[in-house]
């Protein structure tokens, strides 16, 4: 069942928020994979379609099927597909799409944190994997450098005592290395690597941070969207007053994300 903590119910407010920023971790998360072309994939919690789109314009696949079980997401992904070799489908880890053959490269962006068993996951991406093809996974570093995300959980910190389960850098301890690597090793996989991969998060202003969170879908909106308004004008005030500001007011921040790969043997 969905966790309430983390809503996923709008395409265009998911891209807004975060959607925006795995388009562009995307691309470099498919170029350390390096998995050859004509591979078939399947892309495990694919939300709004980053990862299949790049996928699809870097991995010269075969194929790509994207999973996910919330119904906006792979509505939102299917009208902004064009590419022929991409599909949708509403599924999710427990019932994952099958290949006779099995895919060549099983993988999924920010997601695996997500699913209510990550290790029964990565068992479930193996069974659906061929012979000697690679399972991969990519989730922000939050406990870490998502600066983005930190600043905000730790504003949180600062004006609500209550809500410290809520920082996903508490709820994630997955997302280390060294748990990342554990979960793909007992999940079976051979060869695995952890390594991180960093992209710049620049925004043009302390609206352009702001008004994503107001849109309800991910943990950290979700929480906004909870606050009376009073209480949501304080924390906006703290993130303003805690965040760094680059030429014109611009917040120049990074952010960090763990990548995994092993291979079936
Ligand atoms: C942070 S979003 C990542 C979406 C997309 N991969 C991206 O990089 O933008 C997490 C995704 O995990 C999906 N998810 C949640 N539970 C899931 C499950 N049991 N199986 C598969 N995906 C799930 C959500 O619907 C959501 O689309």
């Amino acid at each position: 069942m969905a966790d309430v903590r983390d809503r996923w119910a709008a395409g265009a407010t998911y891209e807004a928020f975060m959607g925006r920023w795995s388009r562009q971790l995307a691309p470099q998360f498919v170029a350390w994979l390096q998995i050859p072309g004509r591979v078939h994939w399947l892309d495990v919690g694919c939300g709004t379609g980053a990862l299949t789109t790049a996928i699809c314009r870097y991995a010269d696949p075969a194929s790509v099927v994207g999973c996910d079980p919330a119904d906006p997401f792979i509505e939102y992904a299917r009208r902004h597909s064009q590419d022929i070799r991409a599909s949708f489908v509403v599924a999710g880890a427990g019932g994952l799409p099958r290949r006779a053959d099995g895919y060549g490269s099983v993988t999924s962006l920010l997601a695996l944190n997500f699913l209510p068993d990550p290790a029964a996951a990565v068992r479930e991406m193996r069974s659906r994997t061929a012979a000697h093809g690679m399972v991969s996974a990519c989730v922000w570093d939050y406990g870490g450098r998502m600066e983005f995300l930190r600043y905000f959980w730790d504003a949180v910190a600062a004006v609500d005592a209550t809500a410290q389960a809520l920082d996903e850098g508490v709820r994630f301890p997955l997302c280390r290395p060294t748990a990342l690597t554990d979960v793909f090793c007992a999940g079976g996989l051979r060869d695995v690597r952890c390594e991180p991969i960093e992209i710049p998060t620049v925004f043009a202003s302390f609206d352009d941070y702001w008004q994503p969170l107001l849109g309800g879908t991910g943990p950290a909106p979700s929480y906004v969207t909870s606050l009376d308004a009073d209480r949501c004008t304080t924390l906006a005030r703290t993130l303003d007053q805690a965040l760094p500001r680059g030429p014109g007011g611009t917040i120049p921040l990074r952010a960090r994300a763990w990548a995994v790969r092993g291979t079936v043997p």
